[in-house]
């Protein structure tokens, strides 16, 4: 734990890309805490103890009670409800199969069963984004457009939103935003802040490293929105976009005689990465390195450039962490030399394509990391293979993750509030009940909503129970989409070459409220079925679409 308190002292005023500063204002409240640090400190040991039976006797409840209202906090009643949705439910008592809503006589026959839902359907909420737009504290506006009204700075005259930093007050939503590593700053490594005590329970191995006052702080203040490098926080903020990297700039010659180039300058990392170098070394990898470690290079030069002319990187980030991925990395694809990667345990996913990548995920593996790189080294063929993506454009997969920043984060956490906000309205016993579907023929018609990634209105899509697939919902998206001349939000974000003319497809759907995460790499409505038990569980569910 001390070790940690020094890091802290340590950390390094920088920016991000996104010119934010970093971590705000974790700082004043360190100060604050650092108060009791003194007092506090010996009775650490018990106070963890009180915490963690105090959870068990909590979680007993939640177990017995399965009932979300217990942790319904302000964050909670937000997040994707794998459970019996309470919006439509006690509406429906006659069930799915009866057609109620033809025996009501509410719907004319001239109507088709689409026209009325629609009108049934349509919701007017309390709160026009537009005239009333999300007020965050504690930070400059840093984009031009968003998807909702979204103010940053201060107004005295209106109450904010969210702020930046724990507590808010009055009932503004604290955020934390930091894009620093969580082995080194461990606030950051809880994938959801107020989520710290059920993690705590089972001993997740960060929480072995968590300073205590760090825990203190999310017991007592929490956070209600997580904003870091991780793709299951609340609203990512990753190191990468295609404003800040010009991805798909042409190879050039590779001119160098060492294979390989580094620049690696905290020498004291706390993964392998020193090791891993050493290793290299050792199995006769040539390596000019222009940092601190091993330096043989003057360091005074333009990294990208100087990379440029070589056959690989070796872009090893100070910790090993999901989804932690910097500059190193994307540096090394704009240069067009081969990534030799010690960081995050799944880095693939953010690979342009298949084995365009190295990946030294243990020490072990570097012996035959150093025998591919002697192989690429000399057969010229078989190293452009690994550059194929530079001359036909990235994997779909990764063209779905860098879109994301092609939306500002400010913009995204505007987005991510609203949504709640509305949601919050949605789930609260004064709104207005409404009919998600309509039986005529013997035919239901289900009504659904979905809007682009990075966008806030939705639009209504509808799909018959004759065809209740997986296809015909991704055909119905398109369809609409397509209906409307949606221009898709990364249009003019990426590199020309790569914008694929007027044509997009359905990369992703995937209800509003899942991480990124979830959405890119884990959520997959794989049958009817699923898409079926989706519809009963939540009437008028609201999708959000990724397309590429
Ligand atoms: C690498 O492959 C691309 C096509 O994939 C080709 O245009 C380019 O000339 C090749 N470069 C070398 C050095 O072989
Ligand atoms: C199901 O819906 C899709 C998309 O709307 C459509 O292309 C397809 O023809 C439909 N199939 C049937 C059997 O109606
Ligand atoms: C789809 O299948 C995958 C793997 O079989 C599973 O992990 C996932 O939960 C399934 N999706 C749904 C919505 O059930």
């Amino acid at each position: 734990m001390g070790v940690s308190t020094n890091l802290r002292g340590s950390r390094a005023t920088s920016t991000t890309q996104e010119g934010l500063p970093v971590s705000d204002g974790s700082q004043s409240s360190s100060t604050q805490v650092s108060i009791f640090k003194m007092k506090w400190s010996n009775f650490l040991p018990i106070f963890v103890a009180l915490v963690v039976i105090a959870e068990i006797a909590f979680l007993g409840r939640l177990d017995m009670a399965k009932n979300a209202d217990l942790v319904d906090s302000w964050a909670d009643s937000f997040f994707y409800k794998s459970a019996v949705s309470v919006d439509m439910v006690e509406n429906d008592d006659l069930g799915l199969e009866t057609g109620s809503m033809d025996k009501t006589d509410r719907t004319p026959e001239s109507d088709s069963c689409e026209k009325w839902l629609e009108k049934e359907d349509a919701v007017v909420y309390s709160r026009d984004f537009d005239k009333d737009p999300i007020m965050v504290t504690g930070a400059e506006k840093e984009w031009n457009t968003c998807g909702v009204g979204c103010q940053f700075g201060f107004n005295p005259s209106k109450n904010p939103d969210a702020g930046f930093g724990s507590p808010q007050q009055g009932g503004a939503a604290s955020v934390l935003r930091s894009m620093e590593s969580a082995s080194y700053y461990a606030e950051n490594n809880i994938a959801h802040a107020r989520r710290w005590a059920r993690d705590l329970l089972f001993l997740h191995h960060w929480t072995l490293f968590l300073p205590w006052h760090v825990m203190l702080r999310f017991m007592v203040w929490g956070y209600n929105v997580v904003m870091t490098t991780s793709l299951s926080s609340d609203v990512p903020v990753g190191y990468f976009s295609w404003a800040e990297y010009d991805i798909m700039a042409p190879v050039q010659p590779k001119t160098e005689k060492a294979l390989a180039a580094a620049f690696i300058s905290n020498c004291g990392a706390r993964n392998f990465r020193l090791q891993a170098l050493d290793e290299l070394e050792r199995s006769k990898i040539n390596i000019d390195s222009y940092g601190n470690c091993h330096r043989n290079h003057d360091g005074r030069v333009d990294k990208v450039e100087t990379l440029k002319r070589y056959k690989f990187s070796l872009a090893f980030e100070n910790s090993n962490e999901e989804d932690y991925v910097t500059e190193k990395f994307f540096q090394s694809l704009v240069a067009g030399t081969i990534p030799v990667v010690v960081g995050a345990p799944n880095i693939q996913d953010f690979a342009p394509a298949r084995n365009s990548i190295l990946h030294i995920k243990e020490i072990e593996d570097v012996d035959s990391i150093a025998k591919t790189m002697k192989y690429l080294g000399e057969n010229p063929d078989a190293y452009n293979q690994s550059l194929r993506w530079k001359y036909e454009g990235p994997s779909d997969s990764f063209k779905a993750l860098i879109d994301m920043a092609a939306v500002h984060s400010s913009c995204r956490l505007c987005i991510h509030l609203a949504t709640m906000i509305r949601e919050k309205e949605e789930n609260s016993p004064g709104f207005k009940r409404r009919p998600c579907r309509c039986t005529r023929d013997s035919e239901t018609v289900y009504h659904l909503y979905v809007r682009e990634r990075g966008r806030f209105e939705m639009e209504s899509i509808f799909l018959r129970s004759g065809n209740l697939t997986v296809n015909a919902l991704e055909a119905e998206v398109l369809k609409k989409f397509k209906s409307l001349k949606h221009v898709p939000i990364w249009k003019q974000e990426r590199p020309e070459s790569i914008r694929g003319g007027n044509d997009f497809k359905v990369y992703r759907v995937y209800p509003v409220g899942m991480t990124q995460r979830q959405a890119l790499y884990t959520y997959r409505l794989n049958s009817s079925d699923d898409l079926k038990n989706h519809l009963e569980v939540n009437p008028c569910p609201k999708f959000e679409v990724i397309f590429v």
